[in-house]
C-alpha cells in the first residue's frame, strides 16, 4: 500500500511523513516544488529509507503528476502543498492564485484520470484528502461562537481567499464526478521545523539572536493553537474514518491573545536560556504597523471531529509551547541551514534551478 503526499518538505507535510513512517510501514511518495518553504532536511532522518520517495515536482504538472499516480498506484492522495504565509500573499498574491487554486484544480484533475481508471474496490477505497485552514471562515467577534462545518466562507487575505477557492474545487469535483475527498479546516499549527516566517518560530528565533519581537498592531488578535503533531493524528483519522465528501474542523481549543504567546515564550526563554546580561526576554518586544485587513479573531469548534471519528489532541497549549521551544533549543542545525541560505545553495547545486 502507498499513499502520495503532496508539500510534504514543508512544515505540516513534513511532520506528517515523519509521523506517518513512524507509525507504519506504509510507501510515502513526496510531491513537493522545493519552494522557500521546503526543506529536506525536515526529512534528513528518512535518508536511504525505501518507504519515502521523494520527487521534486509541481502539483500542477500534470504530466509528472499523472506519471506518478500510474507507477506508484497510491490508495489515497494527501495534499498540503501551498503558498501558505499570509504576509507574503500581501505583497505578492500571484504565487498563492497559481499553486493554491489553479495548482490545486491541475492536481485534481490528475487524481480524477487516475481514479476514473481504477478497478472497481480501489475506486471506492480511495480517498483525496485537501488539508485546509480556518482562515476560510473569515474573522470572529470576541464573542461570536467558534467556527462550525456550516458558517460560510469570508476570507478576507489573498491567503484565505486562495485556500477557500481551493475547498470550493474540491467539493465540485466530489459532488460533479463523485471523486471520494475529505477536506480538513485546521486552525493555526506550531511545533517543530516550522519556517521562521510564522510568529511562533520567528519570535523563539529572534529572542535568541537578541533581535526586536515584532507585534502587529496591538496584539490582541486572537489564534486557535493547535500541535502540529495533534494536526497530523486528526489528519491520519479523518483519512482513516472519514465520510466522504464531508469537511472535518480541526482545533485544539487554544485560543490565545498573540501578545500572550510572546509572553509565554520570553518567559520559557528567561527558564531554559537565560540572558548572560541577566535581562528579560520580553524587553525586546517591539510594536509595528499592523497586517493589512488582520482578522482579529479564529476559533475552531472540533466537536464533529470529536463525536463522529473520536479525536482529541494529546497537548495542551502550555506542554506543546515548551517542546516546541526546547526543539529550537536543541535543532540549531536545522536553524541555522533555514536562516542562513545554504540549504537553498544546496538546492539550486542538487536540482540545478
Ligand atoms: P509550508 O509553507 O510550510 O509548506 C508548504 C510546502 O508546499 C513546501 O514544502 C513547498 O515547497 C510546497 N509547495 C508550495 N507550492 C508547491 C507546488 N506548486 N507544488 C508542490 N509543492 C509546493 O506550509 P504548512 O504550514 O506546512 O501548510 C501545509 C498546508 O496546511 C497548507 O495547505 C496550509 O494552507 C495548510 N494549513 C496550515 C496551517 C498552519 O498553521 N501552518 C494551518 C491550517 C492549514
Ligand atoms: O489559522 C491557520 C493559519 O495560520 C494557516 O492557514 C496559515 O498557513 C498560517 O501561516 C497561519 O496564519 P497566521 O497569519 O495566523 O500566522 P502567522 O504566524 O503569520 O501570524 C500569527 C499571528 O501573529 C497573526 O495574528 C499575525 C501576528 N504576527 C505575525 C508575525 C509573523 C505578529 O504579530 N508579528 C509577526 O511578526
Amino acid at each position: 500500500m502507498t499513499i502520495l503526499v503532496t508539500g510534504a518538505a514543508g512544515f505540516i507535510g513534513g511532520n506528517f511523513v515523519l509521523d506517518w513512517l513512524a507509525g507504519c510501514d506504509e510507501m510515502v511518495i513526496n510531491v513537493d516544488k522545493l519552494t522557500y518553504a521546503g526543506n529536506l532536511d525536515t526529512l534528513k532522518g528518512l535518508e536511504g529509507d525505501i518507504r519515502h520517495v521523494f520527487v521534486r515536482a509541481d502539483i500542477g504538472d500534470r504530466d509528472v503528476v499523472g506519471k506518478l499516480l500510474a507507477e506508484y498506484q497510491p490508495r489515497a492522495v494527501i495534499n498540503f502543498a501551498a503558498e501558505s504565509h499570509v504576509d507574503r500573499s500581501i505583497t505578492g498574491p500571484g504565487e498563492f492564485i497559481q499553486t493554491n487554486v489553479v495548482g490545486t484544480f491541475n492536481l485534481l484533475e490528475s487524481v480524477r484520470g487516475y481514479w476514473a481508471d481504477l478497478a472497481a474496490e480501489q475506486k471506492a477505497a480511495f480517498r483525496f484528502l485537501h488539508v485546509s485552514t480556518d482562515e476560510v471562515y473569515g474573522t470572529l467577534a470576541a464573542d461570536d461562537p467558534a467556527f462550525s462545518e456550516t458558517k460560510a466562507f469570508e476570507p478576507n487575505s489573498p491567503y484565505s481567499a486562495s485556500k477557500a477557492a481551493s475547498d470550493h474545487l474540491v467539493r465540485a469535483w466530489h459532488h460533479t464526478y463523485g471523486l471520494p475527498v475529505l477536506t480538513t479546516n485546521c486552525s493555526n499549527n506550531y511545533g517543530p521545523y516550522h519556517f521562521p516566517e510564522k510568529l511562533i518560530p520567528l519570535v523563539i528565533l529572534n529572542a535568541l539572536a537578541g533581535k526586536p519581537l515584532p507585534i502587529y498592531g496591538d496584539g490582541q488578535q486572537i489564534r486557535d493553537w493547535l500541535y502540529v503533531k495533534d494536526h497530523c493524528s486528526a489528519i491520519r483519522r479523518v483519512l482513516e474514518a472519514g465520510k466522504v465528501g464531508e469537511t472535518y474542523n480541526v482545533g485544539g481549543w487554544n485560543e490565545k491573545a498573540n501578545l500572550d504567546v510572546v509572553k509565554t515564550i520570553c518567559t520559557l526563554l528567561d527558564e531554559l536560556q537565560p540572558k548572560a546580561d541577566g535581562k528579560a526576554y520580553i524587553e525586546q518586544i517591539t510594536y509595528v504597523t499592523d497586517r493589512p485587513g488582520h482578522d482579529r479573531r479564529y476559533a475552531i469548534d472540533a466537536h464533529k471531529l470529536e463525536r463522529e471519528l473520536g479525536w482529541k489532541p494529546a497537548e495542551t497549549f502550555e506542554s506543546g509551547i515548551r517542546k516546541t521551544v526546547e526543539w529550537y533549543l536543541a535543532n540549531q542545525d536545522w536553524v541555522s541551514n533555514v536562516t542562513s541560505g545554504a540549504y537553498r545553495e544546496w538546492v539550486s547545486t542538487q536540482y540545478g534551478a
